[in-house]
């Protein structure tokens, strides 16, 4: 099992009346009964409000998904109050969304499947606290959830991957490299050591005032830094790519960050600029920081398939690398990643972007 670093501690009080006036909601009935086991996946454990109807065969029924981005964008990051109480005006009306769309009630579900842990401990009480009250009411199983886990596992909703397979996962909060060798076997390989990639261009990204700019005003960091990379030039500052020397599969981006950061404050003083105004070489750092991310997460990548294929953990012709997470949304960080799956004669395989970042389906 995968090591924890946060892990929920607080959980709201419970909210009886609300778990009843809920189940009261659904009165109707599809009239046909289901041949396979149906289970509701609930996730909160950052910033997406999220559920899903999923049959034990892989069938999606339905889902719905409440994201917080726009708001945390304005705030300029995550405060987990915030993000706790928009799940709590959420949660409701998205589960509900969920079991509608798949036209399933309530008492035909099979089990409730939940993330438990790791994430923001505010944000995952809700979820929890809702799921327990639903399961205390329908006398239904609960599933605790962890969401590495998940996001590991849900490629295998699309593609036939057998076990064991190399993941690696790259978001705003996550940055591991693990073994699959079963549903819940994992060998942890490699880990940021400090902030995950996304969290980086996410703060790049603000550092460089991306969100005043006219085409990236509604974009994540990383999006509008994937945006603007397309219109500069990589090589026009040498930003190394970190860790280079280092013998293991970590990765680390904080400092890549400062050095990211002391450019920008450079190049505001020679053109003449006040912090928070759109540098004209924005876009050159765009494609500079983009660069040295993908260099660094490929080749903390190439030694794990390395590793795993020299002690024979992984198929030696017919390895497989799973890569999800919204970084992983990326077309350079993939193309980068195909580079060296190419070369280690690996299948590349990742999920579309809707199963990449964070949903009700990969919980279910
Ligand atoms: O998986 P996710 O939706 O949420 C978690 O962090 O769990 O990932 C969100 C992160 C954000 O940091 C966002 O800036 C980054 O993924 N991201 C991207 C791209 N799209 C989203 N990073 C690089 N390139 C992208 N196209
Ligand atoms: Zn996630």
């Amino acid at each position: 099992m995968l090591i924890l670093s946060k892990t929920a501690g607080v959980f709201s009080k419970p909210a009886r009346r609300k778990t009843y006036e809920f189940l009261r909601i659904f009165n109707f009935h599809s009239g046909k009964p289901f041949l396979h086991k149906l289970v509701l996946g609930i996730e909160t454990s950052c910033d997406d409000t999220a559920a899903a109807v999923v049959d034990e065969t892989g069938n999606v029924l339905g889902e719905a998904i409440h994201s917080q981005t726009e708001v945390h964008l304005k705030t300029g990051g995550i405060v987990p109050s915030v993000a706790q109480q928009l799940h709590r005006e959420n949660i409701q009306r998205i589960v509900q969304e969920a079991l509608s769309s798949s036209k399933v009630c309530p008492s035909e579900l099979s089990a409730v499947a939940t993330t438990i842990k790791p994430g923001l401990a505010l944000s995952l009480g809700v979820g929890l606290s809702f799921s327990l009250h639903l399961v205390d009411q329908l006398k239904k199983p609960f599933i605790p959830i962890h969401h590495m886990e998940a996001h590991a596992l849900t490629i295998r909703l699309l593609n036939k991957v057998d076990f064991p397979f190399l993941v690696l996962l790259i978001s705003g909060g996550h940055c591991l490299l693990a073994l699959v060798r079963g549903v819940s076997d994992f060998l942890l390989l490699g880990k940021s050591l400090d902030i995950a990639p996304g969290d980086m261009l996410d703060k790049v990204a603000r550092r460089l005032s991306l969100i005043k700019h006219p085409e990236c005003s509604t974009m994540s960091g990383g999006k509008a830094i994937e945006h603007l990379a397309k219109q500069g030039n990589k090589l026009h500052f040498d930003i190394k790519p970190p860790m280079q020397r280092a013998k293991n599969c970590d990765f680390s981006f904080s400092g890549l960050q400062h050095v990211v950061d002391r450019i920008i404050t450079q190049k505001e003083k020679e053109e003449g600029i006040q912090k928070g105004e759109i540098l004209a070489s924005a876009a050159h750092i765009a494609a500079a920081v983009q660069h040295a991310t993908a260099c660094h997460i490929a080749k903390r990548t190439h030694r794990a398939i390395l590793f795993c294929k020299q002690r024979r953990l992984l198929s030696p012709s017919n390895a497989v690398l799973v890569v999800s997470g919204g970084v992983a949304s990326n077309l350079y960080i993939r193309k980068a990643l195909e580079i060296v799956t190419n070369a280690t004669e690996c299948t590349l395989l990742c999920p579309p972007p809707r199963l990449c970042t964070d949903n009700g389906i990969m919980i279910a």
